[in-house]
């Protein structure tokens, strides 16, 4: 069963045509990879399901409703949490309070703030700390954001999109910039969110993509070329000549 699918979704820059016509569907508690050269139009897929961007035409459907052209609030407040963007980190604030923040933002409403009882705030409270052990900084969680490795930035930032308990979490290269072994405790930390959460990863080291994925959409130019299995993805001949280059097959 589907979370999320897209029909024909398209997105044009002017002649440049992003993302073009991609069809494709993300089952509920499976981490779905998106993988593809620079340029291919990954990232423009995430602002379009995010809603950073509205489709040039096409469906998205999240949970059975067509969710295309909802402003970026609204997409959060359906579920779908992103990660790994210039996300607002306040240096000066603890590691908890970060996410204590996110976690209390993303509440379902303002509204009767003022009347509502501390028992809500305790709540929130829980939630970030519960969030801040999934992601391997409760120990850390009263440090200043802003003194911590760059490996523990991207956990805090990864920390800050599971803090609004989304139903989906996009992760664009959660590994890019990040020594060997920061790479390693990354890999380690998605795989261990995996089943947990309907997961859609863009990454660029393949063979994290290969041992993580339930499936694989490859994209080339805007367009999917093909989708399937790792081992099926691996086999591709058409993949191998667009993307894959010299990655062997075992
Ligand atoms: N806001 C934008 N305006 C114009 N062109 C854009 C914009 N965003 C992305 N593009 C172009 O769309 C194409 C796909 O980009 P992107 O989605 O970032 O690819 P990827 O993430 O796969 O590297 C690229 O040619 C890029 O230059
Ligand atoms: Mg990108």
């Amino acid at each position: 069963m589907p979370l999320v699918r897209t029909e024909r979704l398209t997105k044009s820059f002017g002649a440049l045509v992003a993302v073009d016509a991609v069809t494709f569907a993300v089952d509920e508690g499976s981490l779905h990879s998106v993988i593809g050269p620079n340029g291919a139009g990954k990232t423009t897929l995430f602002n379009l399901l995010t809603g950073q961007l509205a489709p040039t035409s096409g469906r998205i459907v999240f949970d059975g409703r067509d969710i295309a052209g909802t402003p970026p609030h609204g997409i959060a407040r359906l579920g779908i949490a992103r990660s790994f963007q210039r996300t607002s980190i306040f240096p000066t604030l603890s590691i908890l309070d970060n996410v204590w923040l996110a976690a209390f933002a993303r509440q379902r409403s303002w509204r009767g703030l003022a009347w509502r009882r501390a028992d809500r705030y305790s709540e929130v409270a829980e939630r970030a700390m519960a969030v801040l052990g999934e992601v391997g900084l409760e120990e850390k969680a009263g440090e200043p954001a802003g003194a911590i490795s760059h490996g523990e930035q991207r956990q805090l930032e990864l920390a800050i999109g599971l803090a609004a308990a989304p139903r989906l979490l996009l992760l664009d290269e959660p590994a890019a910039g990040l020594s060997p072994e920061e790479t390693k405790r990354m890999v380690t930390l998605v795989s261990k969110l995996k089943g947990r959460y309907t997961i859609i990863l863009i990454e660029h080291k393949i063979d994290v993509v290969m041992s993580m994925s339930d499936r694989i959409s490859v994209m080339h130019f805007g367009s999917l070329i093909a989708e399937g299995a790792p081992a099926e993805i691996q086999r591709s001949p058409e993949v191998r000549r667009a993307y894959l280059g010299g990655f062997a097959a075992p």
